[in-house]
Protein backbone atom coordinates (compact mmCIF):
# COMPACT_ATOMS: atom_id res chain seq x y z
CA UNK A 1 0.00 0.00 0.00
CA UNK A 2 1.15 3.53 -0.86
CA UNK A 3 3.09 5.46 2.58
CA UNK A 4 3.64 9.13 2.96
CA UNK A 5 7.25 9.72 3.69
CA UNK A 6 7.56 13.68 5.42
CA UNK A 7 11.18 13.39 6.96
CA UNK A 8 11.83 16.45 4.35
CA UNK A 9 8.94 18.94 5.17
CA UNK A 10 10.91 19.10 8.86
CA UNK A 11 12.14 21.76 10.82
CA UNK A 12 15.12 19.75 11.49
CA UNK A 13 15.21 18.64 7.58
CA UNK A 14 15.20 22.24 5.93
CA UNK A 15 15.16 24.40 9.14
CA UNK A 16 12.62 26.59 11.64
CA UNK A 17 11.73 28.93 8.69
CA UNK A 18 10.66 26.07 5.58
CA UNK A 19 9.65 23.17 7.83
CA UNK A 20 7.32 21.79 10.41
CA UNK A 21 8.02 21.64 13.98
CA UNK A 22 6.78 18.55 16.18
CA UNK A 23 5.37 21.62 18.11
CA UNK A 24 3.65 23.08 14.73
CA UNK A 25 1.98 19.93 14.07
CA UNK A 26 0.37 19.36 17.67
CA UNK A 27 -0.96 22.76 17.62
CA UNK A 28 -3.18 21.98 14.89
CA UNK A 29 -4.12 18.60 16.30
CA UNK A 30 -7.28 20.03 17.34
CA UNK A 31 -8.26 21.40 14.22
CA UNK A 32 -7.27 18.23 12.27
CA UNK A 33 -9.48 16.14 14.49
CA UNK A 34 -11.99 19.11 13.70
CA UNK A 35 -11.75 18.97 10.53
CA UNK A 36 -12.00 15.00 10.39
CA UNK A 37 -15.12 15.04 12.28
CA UNK A 38 -16.22 17.23 9.71
CA UNK A 39 -15.56 15.58 6.69
CA UNK A 40 -16.97 12.20 8.23
CA UNK A 41 -20.21 14.25 9.05
CA UNK A 42 -20.46 15.10 5.91
CA UNK A 43 -19.65 11.68 4.63
CA UNK A 44 -22.67 10.40 6.90
CA UNK A 45 -25.14 12.95 5.37
CA UNK A 46 -24.01 11.64 2.00
CA UNK A 47 -22.96 14.55 0.69
CA UNK A 48 -19.34 13.42 -0.37
CA UNK A 49 -20.67 10.86 -2.63
CA UNK A 50 -17.46 9.57 -3.51
CA UNK A 51 -16.22 8.21 -0.17
CA UNK A 52 -18.92 5.76 -0.86
CA UNK A 53 -17.92 4.52 -4.17
CA UNK A 54 -14.55 2.04 -3.44
CA UNK A 55 -17.77 -0.51 -1.98
CA UNK A 56 -20.98 0.51 -4.28
CA UNK A 57 -21.15 -2.74 -6.44
CA UNK A 58 -23.77 -1.45 -8.44
CA UNK A 59 -21.52 1.10 -10.25
CA UNK A 60 -19.35 -1.58 -10.34
CA UNK A 61 -21.81 -4.20 -11.77
CA UNK A 62 -23.42 -1.61 -14.36
CA UNK A 63 -19.45 -1.12 -16.33
CA UNK A 64 -18.83 -4.72 -16.03
CA UNK A 65 -22.32 -5.47 -17.86
CA UNK A 66 -21.57 -2.98 -20.75
CA UNK A 67 -17.78 -4.06 -20.93
CA UNK A 68 -19.33 -7.96 -21.17
CA UNK A 69 -21.30 -6.45 -24.21
CA UNK A 70 -18.67 -3.84 -26.16
CA UNK A 71 -15.41 -5.79 -25.24
CA UNK A 72 -15.33 -8.54 -27.60
CA UNK A 73 -15.67 -6.33 -31.18
CA UNK A 74 -13.85 -3.74 -29.75
CA UNK A 75 -10.96 -2.36 -31.58
CA UNK A 76 -11.14 1.48 -30.35
CA UNK A 77 -11.97 2.44 -27.39
CA UNK A 78 -12.98 6.78 -27.83
CA UNK A 79 -13.90 8.82 -24.51
CA UNK A 80 -15.21 12.04 -25.45
CA UNK A 81 -15.33 14.14 -22.09
CA UNK A 82 -13.29 17.29 -20.73
CA UNK A 83 -11.89 18.14 -16.76
CA UNK A 84 -13.12 15.54 -14.75
CA UNK A 85 -14.83 13.61 -17.46
CA UNK A 86 -11.47 12.99 -19.07
CA UNK A 87 -8.57 13.03 -16.70
CA UNK A 88 -9.34 10.28 -14.36
CA UNK A 89 -9.60 8.10 -17.78
CA UNK A 90 -6.12 9.28 -18.58
CA UNK A 91 -4.74 8.59 -15.29
CA UNK A 92 -5.67 5.69 -14.53
CA UNK A 93 -4.76 4.47 -17.93
CA UNK A 94 -1.49 5.81 -18.75
CA UNK A 95 -0.76 4.46 -14.86
CA UNK A 96 -2.10 1.20 -15.80
CA UNK A 97 -1.40 0.01 -18.67
CA UNK A 98 1.62 2.66 -19.80
CA UNK A 99 1.97 5.37 -22.13
CA UNK A 100 2.95 2.81 -25.12
CA UNK A 101 0.15 0.76 -24.68
CA UNK A 102 -2.02 1.98 -28.07
CA UNK A 103 1.11 1.03 -30.16
CA UNK A 104 0.90 -2.54 -28.83
CA UNK A 105 -0.51 -5.48 -31.13
CA UNK A 106 -4.15 -6.92 -30.50
CA UNK A 107 -2.87 -9.83 -28.82
CA UNK A 108 -0.50 -8.06 -26.46
CA UNK A 109 -3.00 -5.43 -25.92
CA UNK A 110 -5.69 -7.91 -25.00
CA UNK A 111 -8.44 -4.75 -24.81
CA UNK A 112 -9.05 -2.04 -26.88
CA UNK A 113 -7.04 0.63 -28.05
CA UNK A 114 -7.52 3.91 -26.12
CA UNK A 115 -8.25 7.71 -27.14
CA UNK A 116 -9.37 10.25 -24.78
CA UNK A 117 -10.58 13.47 -27.07
CA UNK A 118 -10.93 16.55 -24.51
CA UNK A 119 -9.96 19.50 -26.37
CA UNK A 120 -11.56 20.78 -29.43
CA UNK A 121 -8.44 21.18 -31.45
CA UNK A 122 -9.59 20.50 -34.55
CA UNK A 123 -6.12 19.06 -35.73
CA UNK A 124 -6.32 16.28 -32.61
CA UNK A 125 -10.01 15.73 -33.90
CA UNK A 126 -9.38 14.99 -37.61
CA UNK A 127 -6.03 13.11 -36.83
CA UNK A 128 -7.76 10.79 -34.39
CA UNK A 129 -11.15 10.15 -36.36
CA UNK A 130 -8.69 9.87 -39.49
CA UNK A 131 -6.58 6.95 -37.68
CA UNK A 132 -9.81 5.26 -37.16
CA UNK A 133 -10.82 5.14 -40.71
CA UNK A 134 -11.81 1.64 -41.10
CA UNK A 135 -11.97 0.67 -37.88
CA UNK A 136 -15.14 3.12 -37.14
CA UNK A 137 -17.71 0.01 -37.20
CA UNK A 138 -15.60 -1.70 -34.42
CA UNK A 139 -15.25 1.97 -32.29
CA UNK A 140 -16.87 2.85 -29.39
CA UNK A 141 -17.73 5.78 -28.13
CA UNK A 142 -17.86 7.07 -24.52
CA UNK A 143 -19.45 10.59 -24.51
CA UNK A 144 -19.08 11.54 -21.17
CA UNK A 145 -20.68 14.49 -19.88
CA UNK A 146 -22.25 15.07 -16.18
CA UNK A 147 -23.93 18.19 -17.41
CA UNK A 148 -24.06 17.36 -21.00
CA UNK A 149 -23.71 20.48 -22.04
CA UNK A 150 -20.17 21.64 -21.85
CA UNK A 151 -19.35 22.92 -25.33
CA UNK A 152 -16.31 20.87 -26.38
CA UNK A 153 -17.66 17.81 -24.76
CA UNK A 154 -21.05 18.60 -27.11
CA UNK A 155 -19.06 19.67 -30.06
CA UNK A 156 -16.85 16.55 -30.22
CA UNK A 157 -20.06 14.81 -30.00
CA UNK A 158 -21.84 16.27 -32.46
CA UNK A 159 -19.23 15.44 -34.98
CA UNK A 160 -18.47 11.45 -33.54
CA UNK A 161 -22.72 11.18 -34.12
CA UNK A 162 -23.13 12.54 -37.08
CA UNK A 163 -20.16 10.79 -38.76
CA UNK A 164 -21.31 7.39 -37.20
CA UNK A 165 -25.10 8.09 -38.59
CA UNK A 166 -23.81 8.50 -42.47
CA UNK A 167 -21.51 5.90 -41.98
CA UNK A 168 -23.47 3.06 -40.52
CA UNK A 169 -26.96 4.67 -41.08
CA UNK A 170 -29.31 3.79 -38.04
CA UNK A 171 -27.42 1.09 -36.24
CA UNK A 172 -24.81 4.44 -35.49
CA UNK A 173 -26.60 4.02 -31.63
CA UNK A 174 -24.66 0.66 -31.03
CA UNK A 175 -21.25 1.96 -30.87
CA UNK A 176 -21.97 4.85 -28.39
CA UNK A 177 -21.87 4.44 -24.67
CA UNK A 178 -22.79 7.22 -22.84
CA UNK A 179 -22.30 8.46 -19.51
CA UNK A 180 -24.41 11.13 -17.86
CA UNK A 181 -26.98 12.00 -15.11
CA UNK A 182 -29.11 9.06 -14.27
CA UNK A 183 -32.41 11.26 -14.97
CA UNK A 184 -31.67 14.98 -15.92
CA UNK A 185 -29.93 16.92 -18.60
CA UNK A 186 -29.39 17.37 -22.61
CA UNK A 187 -26.50 14.01 -22.86
CA UNK A 188 -29.81 11.91 -21.04
CA UNK A 189 -32.40 13.32 -23.21
CA UNK A 190 -30.62 12.40 -26.37
CA UNK A 191 -29.46 8.97 -25.15
CA UNK A 192 -32.93 8.15 -24.32
CA UNK A 193 -34.12 9.61 -27.69
CA UNK A 194 -31.23 7.58 -29.99
CA UNK A 195 -31.51 4.48 -27.79
CA UNK A 196 -27.50 4.58 -26.47
CA UNK A 197 -26.71 2.55 -23.76
CA UNK A 198 -26.04 4.35 -20.87
CA UNK A 199 -24.12 4.81 -17.30
CA UNK A 200 -24.71 7.23 -14.34
CA UNK A 201 -22.41 9.94 -13.66
CA UNK A 202 -23.80 9.85 -9.66
CA UNK A 203 -26.15 13.00 -8.74
CA UNK A 204 -23.84 13.28 -5.37
CA UNK A 205 -20.29 12.79 -7.08
CA UNK A 206 -18.51 15.91 -8.58
CA UNK A 207 -16.86 15.63 -12.28
CA UNK A 208 -13.16 15.63 -10.22
CA UNK A 209 -14.13 13.47 -8.10
CA UNK A 210 -15.89 11.26 -10.08
CA UNK A 211 -12.74 8.33 -11.45
CA UNK A 212 -14.31 5.71 -9.13
CA UNK A 213 -17.61 6.15 -10.88
CA UNK A 214 -18.23 4.72 -14.52
CA UNK A 215 -16.88 7.86 -15.79
CA UNK A 216 -13.20 6.23 -14.91
CA UNK A 217 -14.32 2.75 -14.77
CA UNK A 218 -15.62 1.91 -17.86
CA UNK A 219 -12.52 2.83 -19.74
CA UNK A 220 -10.83 0.91 -17.51
CA UNK A 221 -12.48 -2.22 -17.36
CA UNK A 222 -12.71 -2.33 -21.47
CA UNK A 223 -9.02 -2.35 -21.33
CA UNK A 224 -8.79 -4.98 -19.34
CA UNK A 225 -7.95 -3.04 -15.90
CA UNK A 226 -8.85 -4.67 -12.83
CA UNK A 227 -11.58 -2.40 -11.79
CA UNK A 228 -12.30 -5.09 -8.62
CA UNK A 229 -8.76 -4.31 -7.62
CA UNK A 230 -9.04 -0.63 -8.01
CA UNK A 231 -12.11 -0.68 -5.80
CA UNK A 232 -10.46 -2.58 -2.96
CA UNK A 233 -7.16 -0.05 -3.17
CA UNK A 234 -9.52 2.55 -2.99
CA UNK A 235 -11.67 0.86 0.10
CA UNK A 236 -8.29 -0.08 2.12
CA UNK A 237 -7.39 3.29 2.26
CA UNK A 238 -10.81 4.64 3.06
CA UNK A 239 -10.20 2.67 5.90
CA UNK A 240 -6.75 3.95 7.10
CA UNK A 241 -8.25 7.83 5.90
CA UNK A 242 -10.93 7.11 9.18
CA UNK A 243 -8.52 6.46 11.79
CA UNK A 244 -8.97 9.09 13.91
CA UNK A 245 -5.36 8.88 15.54
CA UNK A 246 -4.21 12.35 13.06
CA UNK A 247 -1.01 11.23 13.36
CA UNK A 248 -1.37 7.43 11.79
CA UNK A 249 -3.75 8.49 8.87
CA UNK A 250 -1.97 9.47 5.83
CA UNK A 251 -4.85 12.13 4.86
CA UNK A 252 -4.74 14.13 7.56
CA UNK A 253 -1.03 14.03 7.80
CA UNK A 254 -0.20 14.72 4.47
CA UNK A 255 -3.04 17.67 4.68
CA UNK A 256 -1.46 19.34 8.16
CA UNK A 257 1.90 19.10 6.30
CA UNK A 258 -0.01 20.87 3.02
CA UNK A 259 -2.33 23.49 5.26
CA UNK A 260 0.78 24.53 7.32
CA UNK A 261 3.42 24.71 4.25
CA UNK A 262 0.77 26.88 2.54
CA UNK A 263 -0.14 28.85 5.73
CA UNK A 264 2.54 28.95 8.12
CA UNK A 265 5.36 28.53 5.63
CA UNK A 266 4.95 30.56 2.83
CA UNK A 267 4.47 27.22 0.72
CA UNK A 268 1.97 28.72 -1.96
CA UNK A 269 3.02 26.30 -5.02
CA UNK A 270 2.27 22.58 -4.19
CA UNK A 271 4.25 20.86 -6.91
CA UNK A 272 3.76 16.84 -7.88
CA UNK A 273 6.74 15.26 -9.52
CA UNK A 274 6.41 11.63 -9.89
CA UNK A 275 9.23 9.89 -10.56
CA UNK A 276 7.71 7.73 -13.28
CA UNK A 277 6.13 8.60 -17.02
CA UNK A 278 3.08 6.32 -16.01
CA UNK A 279 2.36 8.33 -13.11
CA UNK A 280 2.49 11.54 -14.94
CA UNK A 281 -1.37 11.55 -15.26
CA UNK A 282 -1.74 11.50 -11.73
CA UNK A 283 -0.05 14.95 -11.33
CA UNK A 284 -2.25 16.37 -14.42
CA UNK A 285 -5.35 14.69 -11.87
CA UNK A 286 -3.99 16.26 -8.99
CA UNK A 287 -4.32 19.65 -10.72
CA UNK A 288 -7.51 19.58 -11.57
CA UNK A 289 -8.55 18.44 -8.14
CA UNK A 290 -6.39 20.58 -6.03
CA UNK A 291 -6.94 23.76 -8.42
CA UNK A 292 -10.65 23.58 -8.40
CA UNK A 293 -11.80 22.18 -5.34
CA UNK A 294 -9.17 24.84 -3.00
CA UNK A 295 -8.90 27.86 -5.48
CA UNK A 296 -11.44 29.96 -3.66
CA UNK A 297 -12.29 33.70 -3.02
CA UNK A 298 -14.58 33.41 0.05
CA UNK A 299 -14.65 31.08 2.74
CA UNK A 300 -17.81 29.20 3.65
CA UNK A 301 -18.84 32.33 5.97
CA UNK A 302 -18.32 34.51 2.95
CA UNK A 303 -14.96 35.95 3.47
CA UNK A 304 -12.96 36.81 1.05
CA UNK A 305 -9.81 35.16 1.20
CA UNK A 306 -8.98 34.45 -2.28
CA UNK A 307 -6.84 31.08 -0.78
CA UNK A 308 -5.77 27.83 -2.51
CA UNK A 309 -2.36 26.87 -2.97
CA UNK A 310 -1.36 26.51 -6.63
CA UNK A 311 -0.17 23.15 -8.11
CA UNK A 312 2.07 22.30 -10.14
CA UNK A 313 2.89 19.26 -12.02
CA UNK A 314 6.55 18.11 -13.03
CA UNK A 315 7.99 14.69 -14.00
CA UNK A 316 11.12 13.40 -12.75
CA UNK A 317 13.96 13.09 -13.79
CA UNK A 318 13.15 14.89 -17.17
CA UNK A 319 12.46 18.73 -14.68
CA UNK A 320 15.26 18.40 -12.94
CA UNK A 321 16.64 19.85 -16.69
CA UNK A 322 13.75 22.18 -16.77
CA UNK A 323 12.59 23.04 -13.47
CA UNK A 324 15.00 22.46 -10.73
CA UNK A 325 17.23 25.12 -11.26
CA UNK A 326 14.37 27.47 -10.01
CA UNK A 327 12.98 25.39 -7.82
CA UNK A 328 16.45 24.86 -5.64
CA UNK A 329 17.37 28.87 -6.46
CA UNK A 330 14.03 30.67 -7.33
CA UNK A 331 11.65 32.22 -4.72
CA UNK A 332 11.37 29.08 -1.32
CA UNK A 333 7.62 29.27 -2.15
CA UNK A 334 7.25 25.37 -2.98
CA UNK A 335 6.00 22.30 -1.42
CA UNK A 336 7.01 18.91 -3.58
CA UNK A 337 5.38 15.99 -3.56
CA UNK A 338 7.01 13.25 -5.04
CA UNK A 339 5.68 9.90 -6.23
CA UNK A 340 8.17 7.41 -5.68
CA UNK A 341 8.27 3.97 -7.40
CA UNK A 342 9.77 0.80 -5.32
CA UNK A 343 9.37 -1.50 -7.76
CA UNK A 344 9.02 -0.36 -11.69
CA UNK A 345 6.54 -2.19 -13.39
CA UNK A 346 9.92 -3.00 -16.46
CA UNK A 347 13.17 -3.03 -15.89
CA UNK A 348 16.23 -2.65 -18.38
CA UNK A 349 19.28 -2.95 -17.77
CA UNK A 350 22.30 -0.49 -18.68
CA UNK A 351 24.94 -2.65 -20.94
CA UNK A 352 28.50 -3.46 -19.75
CA UNK A 353 30.46 -0.91 -22.24
CA UNK A 354 32.32 2.12 -21.68
CA UNK A 355 34.44 0.54 -19.46
CA UNK A 356 37.48 2.35 -20.23
CA UNK A 357 35.98 5.66 -19.88
CA UNK A 358 35.63 6.93 -16.56
CA UNK A 359 32.38 9.81 -17.48
CA UNK A 360 30.19 6.78 -18.34
CA UNK A 361 31.74 3.87 -16.31
CA UNK A 362 29.85 3.93 -13.08
CA UNK A 363 26.46 3.68 -15.62
CA UNK A 364 27.62 -0.08 -16.63
CA UNK A 365 25.08 -2.98 -15.60
CA UNK A 366 22.75 -0.67 -14.39
CA UNK A 367 18.96 -1.23 -13.99
CA UNK A 368 17.37 1.56 -15.05
CA UNK A 369 14.60 1.74 -12.39
CA UNK A 370 17.70 2.18 -9.90
CA UNK A 371 18.74 5.02 -11.78
CA UNK A 372 15.83 7.30 -11.91
CA UNK A 373 15.60 6.28 -7.81
CA UNK A 374 18.64 7.63 -7.36
CA UNK A 375 17.56 10.65 -9.20
CA UNK A 376 14.45 11.09 -7.17
CA UNK A 377 17.21 11.04 -3.72
CA UNK A 378 19.26 12.86 -5.44
CA UNK A 379 17.05 15.90 -6.10
CA UNK A 380 15.64 15.43 -2.49
CA UNK A 381 18.53 16.03 -0.93
CA UNK A 382 19.34 19.29 -3.29
CA UNK A 383 15.99 20.67 -2.17
CA UNK A 384 16.84 19.68 1.59
CA UNK A 385 20.31 21.29 1.06
CA UNK A 386 18.80 24.46 0.02
CA UNK A 387 15.69 24.35 2.80
CA UNK A 388 13.10 23.22 0.04
CA UNK A 389 10.71 20.97 1.58
CA UNK A 390 9.40 17.68 0.10
CA UNK A 391 7.38 14.62 1.06
CA UNK A 392 7.28 11.45 -0.48
CA UNK A 393 3.88 9.18 -1.76
CA UNK A 394 5.76 5.68 -1.90
CA UNK A 395 4.53 3.19 -4.80
CA UNK A 396 5.83 -0.03 -3.71
CA UNK A 397 4.27 -1.26 -7.19
CA UNK A 398 2.30 0.68 -9.68
CA UNK A 399 -1.01 -1.72 -9.64
CA UNK A 400 -4.83 -1.32 -9.24
CA UNK A 401 -4.97 -1.40 -5.58
CA UNK A 402 -1.86 1.49 -4.77
CA UNK A 403 -3.71 4.00 -7.79
CA UNK A 404 -7.36 3.41 -6.30
CA UNK A 405 -5.57 3.91 -2.85
CA UNK A 406 -3.86 7.47 -4.24
CA UNK A 407 -7.00 8.69 -5.70
CA UNK A 408 -8.95 8.13 -2.57
CA UNK A 409 -5.97 9.75 -0.52
CA UNK A 410 -5.95 12.88 -2.48
CA UNK A 411 -9.67 13.20 -2.49
CA UNK A 412 -9.97 12.93 1.43
CA UNK A 413 -7.00 14.88 1.41
CA UNK A 414 -8.63 17.58 0.08
CA UNK A 415 -12.28 17.52 1.77
CA UNK A 416 -9.56 18.04 5.02
CA UNK A 417 -7.95 20.98 3.66
CA UNK A 418 -11.48 22.37 2.41
CA UNK A 419 -12.23 22.09 6.07
CA UNK A 420 -9.34 23.80 7.40
CA UNK A 421 -9.33 26.78 4.82
CA UNK A 422 -12.95 26.80 5.83
CA UNK A 423 -13.74 26.73 2.30
CA UNK A 424 -16.35 25.33 0.01
CA UNK A 425 -14.45 22.97 -1.73
CA UNK A 426 -17.22 21.11 -3.99
CA UNK A 427 -18.05 24.28 -6.35
CA UNK A 428 -16.20 25.57 -9.07
CA UNK A 429 -18.30 29.35 -9.86
CA UNK A 430 -15.12 30.62 -11.06
CA UNK A 431 -14.98 27.77 -13.86
CA UNK A 432 -18.99 28.71 -14.84
CA UNK A 433 -18.35 32.48 -16.45
CA UNK A 434 -15.81 31.21 -18.73
CA UNK A 435 -18.43 28.57 -19.67
CA UNK A 436 -20.87 31.16 -20.07
CA UNK A 437 -18.91 33.26 -22.25
CA UNK A 438 -18.01 30.60 -24.60
CA UNK A 439 -22.02 30.20 -24.79
CA UNK A 440 -22.45 34.09 -25.72
CA UNK A 441 -19.63 34.25 -27.82
CA UNK A 442 -20.85 30.83 -29.63
CA UNK A 443 -24.61 32.82 -30.12
CA UNK A 444 -26.57 30.45 -27.86
CA UNK A 445 -30.20 31.69 -27.17
CA UNK A 446 -30.52 33.80 -24.08
CA UNK A 447 -26.44 34.80 -23.97
CA UNK A 448 -27.48 37.90 -26.22
CA UNK A 449 -26.34 40.57 -23.59
CA UNK A 450 -23.30 39.06 -22.16
CA UNK A 451 -22.49 38.52 -26.01
CA UNK A 452 -22.59 42.30 -26.77
CA UNK A 453 -20.39 43.02 -23.65
CA UNK A 454 -17.47 40.38 -24.58
CA UNK A 455 -17.90 42.05 -27.98
CA UNK A 456 -16.87 45.30 -26.56
CA UNK A 457 -14.24 43.78 -24.77
CA UNK A 458 -12.57 41.95 -27.36
CA UNK A 459 -12.41 44.74 -30.07
CA UNK A 460 -8.51 44.85 -31.22
CA UNK A 461 -7.05 47.95 -29.75
CA UNK A 462 -4.52 48.69 -32.72
CA UNK A 463 -2.27 50.53 -30.44
CA UNK A 464 -1.71 47.73 -28.12
CA UNK A 465 -0.68 45.89 -31.69
CA UNK A 466 2.75 45.28 -32.68
O1 LIG B 1 -14.79 18.92 -11.93
C1 LIG B 1 -15.67 19.43 -12.60
O2 LIG B 1 -16.82 19.57 -12.16
C2 LIG B 1 -15.40 19.88 -14.02
O3 LIG B 1 -14.07 19.79 -14.36
C3 LIG B 1 -16.22 19.04 -14.99
O4 LIG B 1 -15.83 17.70 -14.86
C4 LIG B 1 -16.00 19.51 -16.43
O5 LIG B 1 -16.29 20.87 -16.56
C5 LIG B 1 -16.88 18.70 -17.38
O6 LIG B 1 -18.23 18.82 -17.01
P1 LIG B 1 -19.32 17.83 -17.55
O7 LIG B 1 -19.04 16.47 -17.06
O8 LIG B 1 -20.61 18.36 -17.03
O9 LIG B 1 -19.27 17.90 -19.05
Amino acid sequence: MIQLYWKHATAKAVGAEHGIAPGELTALGERLAAAQRAVTERIGRGELGYATLPTRQDYRDSVMELTKKHRPRCTDLVVLGIGGSALGNTALHTALKGPTYNLLSNAARGGPRLFVLDNVDPAIIKGTLALLGRRLGTTVFNVISKSGETAETAGLFMIVRELLRKRMGESFAGRIVATTDAVRGTLNLIARRDGYDTLVVPDDVGGRFSVLTPVGLFSAAMCGIDIDALLAGAAAMAERCANDDWSANPATMLAAIKYLMFSAKGKCTHVMMPYSNRLAGLADWYRQLWAESLGKAVTRDGEEVFTGPTPIKALGATDQHSQMQLYREGPNDKLVVFCQVEKHPAEIRIPDSFADIPGLAYLRKTPVGKLLNAEKIATEYALTQSHRPSVTIKFPRIDEENVGAFFYLYQYTTSLMGELLNINAYDQPAVELGKKATFALMGREGYEELAKEIKRFSREDKNHLI
